[in-house]
């Protein structure tokens, strides 16, 4: 109990300055309960209200991926660039100090590999289990128009229900099978379906036409999937554009670890979603960066 030697009478109660109201940078987070919305705020950046989130958790389906053939060598050393990293906690707890500060993202759903059908995905983490390792948020595959799309969405309610109880955030991931466009109309069916059955946040890919009305038409905030590797200046492009459209950040994987410096690309990604550099300065960012590093 405190020391009540010295102790102070309180006096100074400000009476005629109302209570703080603190409202929230993240779309949809004000009716979250305080502990849902302070993990939220160790994915997004608290000025900006975006993220630059790591994502590193293909293994769960297709094994080691270039870049990924060593997640202690390829990726632990990026997290001290990274607002979030999006990950296994297989990976986590054998491949990352448990020191690291960046907000935690785990993969909670699995099933098939890259030999079978994809949308024939389970829950593959429980909540506790989430609890346990200090997850931020937990990430689940969403099927819309897949084989399986129906248990994808019981897959995504499941873990939306435990979160709630837990207080943890679930992150909702567009999946998009093999015969559908990536058009505004299937992108905005998909995240919005999402989004009604409580993710509090989606991720999902970019899209030319119509990106700006996907990203307004979903009640929580959406992040860029980066997709396939494409030249530096192209991913960086694409980011710009999804966060000037409203995206709330990116979550790039094989665009960081897949460029020729992973380290050099990712603050590259950071000066575009958190700085607002244009795609070609941020590029020339990216090659100052790459070409002290080699110098070093
Ligand atoms: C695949 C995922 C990845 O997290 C997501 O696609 C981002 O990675 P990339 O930028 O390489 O597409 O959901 O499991």
């Amino acid at each position: 109990m405190a020391d009540l030697d010295g102790n102070v009478n309180a006096k100074d109660f400000a009476p005629t300055v109302p209570a703080a109201s603190f409202g929230h940078a993240i779309k949809g987070a004000a009716a979250y309960d305080w502990g849902m919305q302070h993990r939220l705020g160790r994915v997004f950046e608290g000025e900006t209200g975006r993220t630059v989130m790591l994502a590193f958790d293909h293994g769960y389906f297709q094994g080691p991926t270039s870049g990924l053939e060593r997640l202690d060598l390829n990726i632990a050393p990026l997290a001290p660039y990274a607002d979030a990293l999006m990950g296994t906690r297989g990976a986590l707890r054998t491949s990352f100090p448990a020191t690291t500060r960046s907000g935690l993202v785990l993969r909670a759903s699995g099933g098939p590999s890259i030999l079978k059908d994809l949308s024939d995905e389970y829950p593959a983490m429980a909540m506790r289990d989430a609890v346990r390792i200090g997850a931020d948020a937990v990430a689940v595959q969403v099927f819309i128009g897949g084989e399986h799309e129906s248990r994808s969405v019981r897959n995504l309610t499941g873990l939306v229900d435990e979160g709630y109880e837990a207080g943890i955030p679930v992150l909702g991931v567009t999946a998009v099978g093999k015969e559908l466009v990536r058009d505004a109309r299937y992108l905005g069916l998909a995240t919005r379906i999402i989004a009604e059955l409580g993710a509090q946040i989606v991720k999902t890919y970019y899209c030319e036409e119509g990106f700006e009305d996907v990203v307004a038409g979903c009640p929580v905030p959406v992040i860029m999937a980066g997709g396939k590797k494409l030249p530096e200046l192209d991913a960086l492009t694409m980011a710009s554009n999804a966060v000037r459209a409203g995206a709330a950040g990116v979550d790039m994987g094989r665009n960081i670890f897949q460029s020729a410096d992973p380290a050099a690309m990712i603050q590259a990604v950071r000066a575009v979603v958190h700085d607002g550099l244009d795609p070609a300065e941020a590029h020339e960012r990216y090659l100052e960066l790459a070409a002290a590093r080699r110098a070093a």
